[in-house]
Protein backbone atom coordinates (compact mmCIF):
# COMPACT_ATOMS: atom_id res chain seq x y z
CA UNK A 1 0.00 0.00 0.00
CA UNK A 2 1.30 3.55 -0.64
CA UNK A 3 1.25 5.30 2.67
CA UNK A 4 2.47 8.44 3.86
CA UNK A 5 4.56 9.44 7.30
CA UNK A 6 3.39 13.09 8.31
CA UNK A 7 6.57 13.84 10.99
CA UNK A 8 9.63 12.06 10.76
CA UNK A 9 10.88 12.45 14.70
CA UNK A 10 11.69 9.03 16.98
CA UNK A 11 7.94 8.01 16.34
CA UNK A 12 7.39 8.74 12.35
CA UNK A 13 10.82 7.98 11.19
CA UNK A 14 10.55 4.21 13.22
CA UNK A 15 7.11 3.81 11.78
CA UNK A 16 7.46 4.91 8.09
CA UNK A 17 11.05 2.91 7.74
CA UNK A 18 9.27 -0.31 9.88
CA UNK A 19 5.95 -0.03 7.62
CA UNK A 20 8.11 -0.11 4.36
CA UNK A 21 10.42 -3.06 5.93
CA UNK A 22 6.87 -5.25 5.90
CA UNK A 23 6.13 -4.37 2.44
CA UNK A 24 4.75 -0.71 2.05
CA UNK A 25 5.59 1.69 -0.33
CA UNK A 26 6.48 5.06 2.41
CA UNK A 27 6.87 8.69 1.84
CA UNK A 28 7.98 10.40 4.90
CA UNK A 29 7.27 14.15 5.44
CA UNK A 30 8.85 16.79 7.27
CA UNK A 31 8.46 20.43 7.58
CA UNK A 32 12.49 20.10 8.88
CA UNK A 33 14.28 20.65 5.89
CA UNK A 34 17.66 20.33 7.36
CA UNK A 35 15.92 16.79 8.82
CA UNK A 36 14.84 15.38 5.33
CA UNK A 37 18.17 16.82 3.91
CA UNK A 38 19.53 14.48 5.89
CA UNK A 39 17.18 11.65 5.74
CA UNK A 40 17.34 11.66 2.15
CA UNK A 41 21.23 10.97 2.15
CA UNK A 42 20.35 7.81 4.92
CA UNK A 43 21.50 10.29 7.55
CA UNK A 44 19.06 9.10 11.08
CA UNK A 45 18.93 12.45 13.15
CA UNK A 46 18.27 10.07 16.20
CA UNK A 47 20.23 7.21 17.73
CA UNK A 48 18.09 4.28 17.90
CA UNK A 49 19.40 0.90 17.38
CA UNK A 50 19.34 -0.94 14.04
CA UNK A 51 17.21 2.12 12.26
CA UNK A 52 20.09 3.61 9.68
CA UNK A 53 20.74 -0.21 8.00
CA UNK A 54 16.90 -0.44 7.68
CA UNK A 55 16.31 3.10 5.95
CA UNK A 56 19.51 2.80 3.81
CA UNK A 57 17.89 -0.20 2.34
CA UNK A 58 14.33 1.10 1.60
CA UNK A 59 16.08 4.26 0.32
CA UNK A 60 17.79 1.96 -2.32
CA UNK A 61 15.11 -0.02 -3.15
CA UNK A 62 12.69 3.18 -3.47
CA UNK A 63 10.50 1.68 -0.91
CA UNK A 64 10.93 4.78 1.16
CA UNK A 65 11.25 8.63 0.14
CA UNK A 66 11.68 12.05 2.01
CA UNK A 67 9.66 14.94 1.22
CA UNK A 68 8.71 18.41 2.53
CA UNK A 69 5.78 18.19 0.80
CA UNK A 70 2.50 17.51 2.59
CA UNK A 71 0.51 17.96 -0.62
CA UNK A 72 2.82 15.97 -2.47
CA UNK A 73 2.86 12.71 -0.25
CA UNK A 74 -1.02 12.90 0.48
CA UNK A 75 -1.75 12.70 -3.67
CA UNK A 76 0.06 9.54 -3.60
CA UNK A 77 -1.00 7.81 -0.62
CA UNK A 78 -3.84 5.59 0.38
CA UNK A 79 -2.78 5.90 4.06
CA UNK A 80 -1.77 9.12 5.94
CA UNK A 81 0.32 8.60 9.11
CA UNK A 82 -0.12 11.94 11.49
CA UNK A 83 3.02 11.67 13.65
CA UNK A 84 3.80 15.65 14.96
CA UNK A 85 4.92 16.55 17.68
CA UNK A 86 2.09 16.98 20.73
CA UNK A 87 4.12 18.45 23.17
CA UNK A 88 2.82 19.99 26.81
CA UNK A 89 0.97 23.18 27.06
CA UNK A 90 1.84 25.15 30.12
CA UNK A 91 -1.11 23.84 32.04
CA UNK A 92 -0.06 20.50 31.07
CA UNK A 93 -2.94 20.30 28.53
CA UNK A 94 -1.25 18.54 24.82
CA UNK A 95 -0.73 21.24 22.43
CA UNK A 96 -2.67 19.78 19.28
CA UNK A 97 -1.55 22.99 16.59
CA UNK A 98 0.88 20.80 14.99
CA UNK A 99 -1.87 18.06 15.05
CA UNK A 100 -4.58 20.76 13.56
CA UNK A 101 -2.58 22.40 10.56
CA UNK A 102 -1.45 19.23 9.05
CA UNK A 103 -4.81 18.12 9.02
CA UNK A 104 -5.94 21.02 7.41
CA UNK A 105 -2.90 20.63 4.64
CA UNK A 106 -3.79 16.65 4.06
CA UNK A 107 -7.55 17.53 3.34
CA UNK A 108 -6.50 20.85 1.13
CA UNK A 109 -4.69 17.78 -0.82
CA UNK A 110 -7.22 15.79 -1.16
CA UNK A 111 -9.03 14.12 -4.42
CA UNK A 112 -9.85 10.72 -3.49
CA UNK A 113 -10.44 8.68 -0.45
CA UNK A 114 -7.82 8.50 2.00
CA UNK A 115 -7.71 7.08 5.43
CA UNK A 116 -6.16 9.65 7.76
CA UNK A 117 -4.20 7.45 10.97
CA UNK A 118 -3.57 9.04 14.43
CA UNK A 119 -0.11 8.19 15.12
CA UNK A 120 0.36 10.97 17.88
CA UNK A 121 -0.42 10.56 20.94
CA UNK A 122 -3.54 12.57 20.90
CA UNK A 123 -5.93 12.89 23.92
CA UNK A 124 -9.56 10.83 23.51
CA UNK A 125 -11.88 13.18 21.03
CA UNK A 126 -8.78 14.44 18.94
CA UNK A 127 -10.01 12.13 16.13
CA UNK A 128 -13.75 13.51 15.97
CA UNK A 129 -11.60 16.74 15.83
CA UNK A 130 -9.82 16.18 13.07
CA UNK A 131 -12.30 14.65 11.55
CA UNK A 132 -14.07 17.74 11.71
CA UNK A 133 -10.99 20.13 10.73
CA UNK A 134 -11.26 17.77 6.98
CA UNK A 135 -14.19 18.19 6.60
CA UNK A 136 -13.86 22.20 6.64
CA UNK A 137 -10.94 22.25 4.51
CA UNK A 138 -11.88 20.16 1.34
CA UNK A 139 -11.75 21.19 -1.73
CA UNK A 140 -14.60 23.43 -2.36
CA UNK A 141 -16.27 21.22 -5.16
CA UNK A 142 -16.20 18.20 -2.33
CA UNK A 143 -18.24 20.86 -0.61
CA UNK A 144 -22.18 21.90 -0.28
CA UNK A 145 -22.90 23.20 2.05
CA UNK A 146 -22.79 21.25 5.17
CA UNK A 147 -22.06 18.26 3.17
CA UNK A 148 -19.16 16.26 2.30
CA UNK A 149 -19.16 14.46 -1.06
CA UNK A 150 -15.64 12.72 -0.87
CA UNK A 151 -15.63 9.78 1.31
CA UNK A 152 -12.55 9.73 4.14
CA UNK A 153 -12.31 8.05 7.30
CA UNK A 154 -10.16 9.01 10.35
CA UNK A 155 -8.82 6.18 12.44
CA UNK A 156 -6.33 6.03 15.76
CA UNK A 157 -3.69 3.88 15.95
CA UNK A 158 -1.28 4.43 19.14
CA UNK A 159 2.19 3.60 19.03
CA UNK A 160 3.99 1.63 21.83
CA UNK A 161 7.27 1.99 20.56
CA UNK A 162 10.30 2.19 23.78
CA UNK A 163 12.48 4.29 22.59
CA UNK A 164 16.04 2.95 22.26
CA UNK A 165 14.48 -0.42 21.24
CA UNK A 166 11.33 1.02 18.71
CA UNK A 167 12.23 -1.17 15.83
CA UNK A 168 12.13 -4.31 17.99
CA UNK A 169 9.20 -3.03 18.92
CA UNK A 170 7.36 -2.47 16.07
CA UNK A 171 7.84 -5.42 14.48
CA UNK A 172 6.82 -7.88 17.59
CA UNK A 173 4.10 -5.50 18.96
CA UNK A 174 2.02 -7.31 22.23
CA UNK A 175 -0.83 -5.50 19.94
CA UNK A 176 -1.57 -3.45 17.11
CA UNK A 177 -4.74 -0.96 19.19
CA UNK A 178 -7.06 0.37 15.96
CA UNK A 179 -9.60 2.93 16.73
CA UNK A 180 -12.50 2.95 13.80
CA UNK A 181 -15.27 3.87 12.37
CA UNK A 182 -16.31 2.06 9.46
CA UNK A 183 -15.42 -1.52 7.67
CA UNK A 184 -13.08 0.11 4.93
CA UNK A 185 -11.01 1.63 8.06
CA UNK A 186 -10.52 -1.58 10.01
CA UNK A 187 -9.97 -3.26 6.03
CA UNK A 188 -6.91 -1.26 5.11
CA UNK A 189 -5.95 -1.01 8.62
CA UNK A 190 -5.53 -5.13 9.03
CA UNK A 191 -4.11 -5.19 5.15
CA UNK A 192 -1.26 -2.70 6.67
CA UNK A 193 -0.28 -4.84 9.50
CA UNK A 194 -0.80 -7.91 8.56
CA UNK A 195 2.78 -8.89 7.33
CA UNK A 196 3.15 -8.61 11.41
CA UNK A 197 0.39 -11.56 12.21
CA UNK A 198 -0.06 -8.98 15.49
CA UNK A 199 -2.90 -9.30 17.86
CA UNK A 200 -5.64 -7.33 16.64
CA UNK A 201 -7.57 -5.06 19.10
CA UNK A 202 -10.54 -3.11 17.39
CA UNK A 203 -12.38 -0.49 18.43
CA UNK A 204 -13.66 3.11 18.59
CA UNK A 205 -11.51 5.76 18.38
CA UNK A 206 -11.99 7.49 21.83
CA UNK A 207 -11.28 3.89 23.32
CA UNK A 208 -8.52 3.33 20.89
CA UNK A 209 -6.91 6.73 22.00
CA UNK A 210 -7.81 6.20 25.39
CA UNK A 211 -5.62 2.86 25.87
CA UNK A 212 -2.75 4.38 25.13
CA UNK A 213 -3.60 7.22 27.59
CA UNK A 214 -4.33 4.80 29.72
CA UNK A 215 -1.20 2.28 28.98
CA UNK A 216 1.24 4.98 29.21
CA UNK A 217 -0.18 5.89 33.03
CA UNK A 218 -0.36 2.34 34.02
CA UNK A 219 3.22 2.57 33.54
CA UNK A 220 4.22 5.48 34.69
CA UNK A 221 2.14 4.36 38.30
CA UNK A 222 3.91 1.03 38.45
CA UNK A 223 6.78 2.67 38.47
CA UNK A 224 5.68 5.67 41.21
CA UNK A 225 4.37 3.01 43.18
CA UNK A 226 8.10 0.99 42.91
CA UNK A 227 9.80 4.24 43.72
CA UNK A 228 7.36 4.69 47.02
CA UNK A 229 8.54 1.65 48.28
CA UNK A 230 11.70 2.20 47.94
CA UNK A 231 11.41 5.43 50.19
CA UNK A 232 10.13 2.69 52.89
CA UNK A 233 12.79 0.47 52.40
CA UNK A 234 15.10 3.28 52.90
CA UNK A 235 13.14 4.41 56.09
CA UNK A 236 12.67 0.89 57.25
CA UNK A 237 16.23 -0.74 56.43
CA UNK A 238 14.98 -3.33 53.26
CA UNK A 239 15.48 -3.92 50.12
CA UNK A 240 13.47 -2.82 47.06
CA UNK A 241 15.31 -4.81 44.46
CA UNK A 242 14.14 -7.95 46.53
CA UNK A 243 11.11 -6.54 47.47
CA UNK A 244 10.78 -5.88 43.22
CA UNK A 245 11.71 -9.44 42.84
CA UNK A 246 8.89 -11.37 45.37
CA UNK A 247 6.44 -9.02 43.88
CA UNK A 248 7.73 -9.86 40.42
CA UNK A 249 7.34 -13.63 40.21
CA UNK A 250 3.30 -12.86 40.75
CA UNK A 251 2.23 -13.24 37.29
CA UNK A 252 -0.64 -10.32 37.66
CA UNK A 253 2.39 -7.91 38.83
CA UNK A 254 5.08 -9.06 36.86
CA UNK A 255 8.61 -7.84 37.55
CA UNK A 256 8.95 -5.24 34.59
CA UNK A 257 8.82 -1.32 35.15
CA UNK A 258 9.38 -2.13 38.90
CA UNK A 259 12.92 -0.65 38.93
CA UNK A 260 13.27 1.63 41.82
CA UNK A 261 15.89 5.08 40.51
CA UNK A 262 15.36 8.47 40.16
CA UNK A 263 12.30 8.17 38.13
CA UNK A 264 10.69 8.50 34.72
CA UNK A 265 11.42 10.73 31.92
CA UNK A 266 11.16 10.88 28.06
CA UNK A 267 8.92 12.82 25.84
CA UNK A 268 5.88 10.33 26.48
CA UNK A 269 5.59 9.52 30.19
CA UNK A 270 6.06 12.86 31.92
CA UNK A 271 3.60 14.94 29.22
CA UNK A 272 0.93 11.54 28.62
CA UNK A 273 0.37 11.88 32.30
CA UNK A 274 0.05 15.47 32.48
CA UNK A 275 -2.22 15.39 29.31
CA UNK A 276 -4.27 12.40 30.56
CA UNK A 277 -4.65 14.45 34.63
CA UNK A 278 -5.87 17.39 31.83
CA UNK A 279 -8.33 15.76 29.78
CA UNK A 280 -9.69 13.62 32.79
CA UNK A 281 -10.40 16.93 34.69
CA UNK A 282 -11.86 18.37 31.44
CA UNK A 283 -14.25 15.68 31.26
CA UNK A 284 -15.36 16.08 35.27
CA UNK A 285 -13.20 13.64 36.67
CA UNK A 286 -10.26 14.15 39.56
CA UNK A 287 -7.69 11.86 38.79
CA UNK A 288 -5.95 12.60 42.27
CA UNK A 289 -4.19 8.78 41.95
CA UNK A 290 -2.43 10.19 38.61
CA UNK A 291 -1.72 13.47 40.15
CA UNK A 292 -0.09 10.83 43.03
CA UNK A 293 1.99 8.83 40.40
CA UNK A 294 3.51 12.52 39.12
CA UNK A 295 4.52 14.17 42.71
CA UNK A 296 6.32 11.07 43.56
CA UNK A 297 8.33 10.54 40.71
CA UNK A 298 9.21 14.59 41.48
CA UNK A 299 10.14 13.78 44.64
CA UNK A 300 12.52 11.00 43.44
CA UNK A 301 15.10 13.39 42.03
CA UNK A 302 14.80 15.58 45.15
CA UNK A 303 15.44 12.96 47.48
CA UNK A 304 18.38 11.87 45.47
CA UNK A 305 19.81 15.28 45.80
CA UNK A 306 19.11 15.47 49.62
CA UNK A 307 20.78 12.29 50.05
CA UNK A 308 24.01 13.81 48.33
CA UNK A 309 23.83 16.75 50.11
CA UNK A 310 23.54 14.29 52.91
CA UNK A 311 26.64 12.70 52.42
CA UNK A 312 28.41 15.36 50.77
CA UNK A 313 27.53 18.38 53.26
CA UNK A 314 29.00 21.83 51.07
CA UNK A 315 28.22 21.13 47.85
CA UNK A 316 29.47 24.20 47.06
CA UNK A 317 32.70 24.10 45.04
CA UNK A 318 32.53 20.42 44.64
CA UNK A 319 33.50 18.50 42.10
CA UNK A 320 30.57 15.96 40.85
CA UNK A 321 30.96 13.88 37.98
CA UNK A 322 27.76 12.44 35.78
CA UNK A 323 27.32 8.88 34.41
CA UNK A 324 25.10 9.12 31.92
CA UNK A 325 22.09 12.06 31.29
CA UNK A 326 19.94 10.32 28.65
CA UNK A 327 16.43 9.65 29.91
CA UNK A 328 17.43 6.21 29.66
CA UNK A 329 19.87 3.76 27.92
CA UNK A 330 20.45 2.92 24.05
CA UNK A 331 18.64 6.52 23.05
CA UNK A 332 20.51 10.06 22.93
CA UNK A 333 17.34 11.53 23.69
CA UNK A 334 17.54 14.35 26.79
CA UNK A 335 14.13 15.15 26.61
CA UNK A 336 12.58 15.43 30.49
CA UNK A 337 15.38 13.29 31.53
CA UNK A 338 15.74 12.92 35.30
CA UNK A 339 19.39 14.38 34.63
CA UNK A 340 18.41 17.62 34.02
CA UNK A 341 16.64 18.12 37.55
CA UNK A 342 19.20 16.70 39.63
CA UNK A 343 21.93 18.46 37.71
CA UNK A 344 20.82 21.98 37.61
CA UNK A 345 19.84 21.79 40.77
CA UNK A 346 23.20 20.86 41.95
CA UNK A 347 24.61 23.74 39.87
CA UNK A 348 22.43 25.78 41.75
CA UNK A 349 24.01 25.06 45.01
CA UNK A 350 27.53 25.96 43.46
CA UNK A 351 28.94 22.14 42.80
CA UNK A 352 31.11 22.16 39.77
CA UNK A 353 29.36 19.20 37.26
CA UNK A 354 31.02 17.14 34.40
CA UNK A 355 29.04 14.57 32.29
CA UNK A 356 29.70 11.41 30.02
CA UNK A 357 26.80 10.08 28.64
CA UNK A 358 28.01 7.81 25.37
CA UNK A 359 25.52 8.89 22.83
CA UNK A 360 23.11 12.05 24.42
CA UNK A 361 26.23 14.44 25.09
CA UNK A 362 25.38 16.32 21.41
CA UNK A 363 21.58 16.86 23.06
CA UNK A 364 22.59 17.46 26.47
CA UNK A 365 25.17 20.49 25.52
CA UNK A 366 21.63 21.93 23.88
CA UNK A 367 20.33 21.70 27.44
CA UNK A 368 23.28 22.39 30.61
CA UNK A 369 25.31 25.71 30.57
CA UNK A 370 28.95 25.49 32.24
CA UNK A 371 29.25 21.84 32.21
CA UNK A 372 32.60 19.78 31.23
CA UNK A 373 32.23 17.92 29.04
CA UNK A 374 34.23 14.21 29.52
CA UNK A 375 35.12 11.88 26.49
CA UNK A 376 35.73 8.76 28.85
CA UNK A 377 34.29 7.23 32.16
CA UNK A 378 38.33 7.74 33.88
CA UNK A 379 38.42 11.29 32.48
CA UNK A 380 35.01 12.09 33.70
CA UNK A 381 36.34 10.52 37.10
CA UNK A 382 39.62 12.61 37.40
CA UNK A 383 39.61 15.18 40.28
CA UNK A 384 35.54 14.07 41.70
CA UNK A 385 34.39 14.26 45.30
CA UNK A 386 31.92 12.15 43.92
CA UNK A 387 29.97 10.25 40.84
CA UNK A 388 26.47 10.27 40.41
CA UNK A 389 25.27 7.21 37.59
CA UNK A 390 21.94 8.54 36.00
CA UNK A 391 21.76 6.51 33.72
CA UNK A 392 22.31 2.59 33.15
CA UNK A 393 24.32 2.34 29.78
CA UNK A 394 25.59 -1.29 29.58
CA UNK A 395 28.79 -0.07 29.46
CA UNK A 396 28.93 1.72 32.96
CA UNK A 397 28.82 -2.32 33.93
CA UNK A 398 32.17 -2.84 32.97
CA UNK A 399 34.11 0.12 34.54
CA UNK A 400 37.79 -0.72 36.34
CA UNK A 401 36.71 0.90 39.82
CA UNK A 402 40.06 0.22 40.80
CA UNK A 403 41.49 2.59 38.41
CA UNK A 404 38.82 5.11 38.63
CA UNK A 405 39.17 5.35 42.77
CA UNK A 406 42.30 5.55 42.10
CA UNK A 407 42.15 9.38 40.28
CA UNK A 408 38.82 10.58 42.36
CA UNK A 409 39.02 12.31 45.30
CA UNK A 410 36.79 11.16 47.02
CA UNK A 411 35.18 7.33 46.37
CA UNK A 412 31.88 8.09 47.00
CA UNK A 413 29.36 6.47 44.35
CA UNK A 414 25.47 7.45 44.18
CA UNK A 415 23.72 4.85 42.04
CA UNK A 416 19.96 6.69 40.74
CA UNK A 417 19.68 3.66 38.86
CA UNK A 418 21.12 0.54 40.90
CA UNK A 419 22.87 -0.30 38.31
CA UNK A 420 26.06 -1.78 40.69
CA UNK A 421 23.21 -3.38 43.34
CA UNK A 422 25.30 -6.58 42.63
CA UNK A 423 28.85 -5.25 42.58
CA UNK A 424 29.90 -4.71 45.89
CA UNK A 425 31.77 -1.85 45.26
CA UNK A 426 32.40 -1.30 48.93
CA UNK A 427 34.95 -3.87 48.58
CA UNK A 428 36.22 -1.46 46.32
CA UNK A 429 36.40 1.11 48.59
CA UNK A 430 33.96 3.14 47.61
CA UNK A 431 31.00 4.67 49.56
CA UNK A 432 28.63 3.36 48.26
CA UNK A 433 24.50 4.57 48.05
CA UNK A 434 21.58 3.33 45.84
CA UNK A 435 17.93 3.82 45.78
CA UNK A 436 15.75 2.43 48.39
CA UNK A 437 18.18 -0.41 49.71
CA UNK A 438 17.57 0.45 53.63
CA UNK A 439 21.06 3.02 53.16
CA UNK A 440 19.39 5.71 55.13
CA UNK A 441 19.66 6.07 58.97
CA UNK A 442 17.24 4.10 60.22
CA UNK A 443 14.23 6.12 61.90
CA UNK A 444 14.32 6.52 65.90
CA UNK A 445 11.14 5.40 67.00
C1 LIG B 1 5.78 12.89 18.84
C2 LIG B 1 4.99 13.18 20.08
O1 LIG B 1 5.86 13.82 21.00
C3 LIG B 1 4.50 11.91 20.68
O2 LIG B 1 3.68 12.17 21.79
C4 LIG B 1 3.67 11.21 19.67
O3 LIG B 1 3.31 9.96 20.19
C5 LIG B 1 4.43 11.03 18.37
O4 LIG B 1 4.99 12.26 17.90
P1 LIG B 1 8.24 12.24 18.62
O5 LIG B 1 8.30 11.58 17.30
O6 LIG B 1 9.19 11.86 19.68
O7 LIG B 1 6.83 12.04 19.23
O8 LIG B 1 8.31 13.83 18.38
P2 LIG B 1 9.46 14.56 17.58
O9 LIG B 1 10.71 13.75 17.65
O10 LIG B 1 9.41 15.95 18.05
O11 LIG B 1 8.94 14.46 16.07
C6 LIG B 1 7.93 15.27 15.59
C7 LIG B 1 8.33 15.62 14.15
O12 LIG B 1 7.26 16.27 13.48
C8 LIG B 1 9.53 16.57 14.09
O13 LIG B 1 10.50 16.00 13.26
C9 LIG B 1 8.95 17.85 13.50
O14 LIG B 1 9.87 18.51 12.66
C10 LIG B 1 7.78 17.32 12.70
N1 LIG B 1 6.71 18.29 12.46
C11 LIG B 1 6.19 18.99 13.51
C12 LIG B 1 6.22 18.45 11.16
O15 LIG B 1 6.69 17.79 10.24
N2 LIG B 1 5.21 19.32 10.94
C13 LIG B 1 4.68 20.06 11.96
O16 LIG B 1 3.77 20.86 11.71
C14 LIG B 1 5.18 19.89 13.27
C1 LIG C 1 7.38 4.64 26.90
C2 LIG C 1 6.49 3.41 26.83
O1 LIG C 1 7.18 2.29 27.37
C3 LIG C 1 6.10 3.14 25.38
O2 LIG C 1 5.21 2.05 25.33
C4 LIG C 1 5.43 4.39 24.82
O3 LIG C 1 5.08 4.20 23.46
C5 LIG C 1 6.36 5.59 24.93
O4 LIG C 1 6.74 5.79 26.28
P1 LIG C 1 9.88 5.25 26.55
O5 LIG C 1 9.47 6.53 27.19
O6 LIG C 1 10.65 5.28 25.28
O7 LIG C 1 8.57 4.35 26.25
O8 LIG C 1 10.80 4.43 27.58
P2 LIG C 1 10.53 3.43 28.79
O9 LIG C 1 11.43 2.29 28.58
O10 LIG C 1 9.08 3.19 28.95
O11 LIG C 1 11.07 4.29 30.07
C6 LIG C 1 10.42 5.48 30.37
C7 LIG C 1 11.10 6.07 31.60
O12 LIG C 1 10.79 5.26 32.75
C8 LIG C 1 12.63 6.13 31.51
O13 LIG C 1 13.07 7.36 32.07
C9 LIG C 1 13.09 4.97 32.39
O14 LIG C 1 14.34 5.24 32.99
C10 LIG C 1 11.99 4.94 33.44
N1 LIG C 1 11.79 3.63 34.06
C11 LIG C 1 11.38 2.58 33.30
C12 LIG C 1 11.98 3.50 35.44
O15 LIG C 1 12.37 4.46 36.11
N2 LIG C 1 11.76 2.29 36.02
C13 LIG C 1 11.34 1.21 35.29
O16 LIG C 1 11.16 0.13 35.86
C14 LIG C 1 11.16 1.35 33.89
Amino acid sequence: MNIAVIGSGYVGLVTGVCLAHIGHTVICVDNNYEKIKRLKLGKVPIYEPGLEELLKKYLKNKRLSFSTSIVDAAKKSTAIFIAVGTPSKKNGEADLTYVENVAGDIARAMDSYKLIVEKSTVPADTGQRIKRTIAMNLPKKFRKGSEVTLDFDVASNPEFLREGCAVHDFMNPDRVVIGVESTKAERLLREIYAPLKPTMVVTDINSAELIKHASNSFLAAKISFINAIAQICDHVGADVLKVAEGMGFDKRIGRKFLDAGIGYGGSCFPKDVDAFIRLSEKSGYHFNLLKEVRSVNEDQKALFVRLIEDKLWIIKDKVIGILGVAFKPDTDDMRNAPAIGIIETLQHEGAKVKVYDPQAMPNAKKVFRDVTYCNDPYALAQGCDCLLLLTEWDEFKKLDFKKIKRVMKHAILFDGRNLYHDQSLKASGFEYYGVGRGMLERKRG
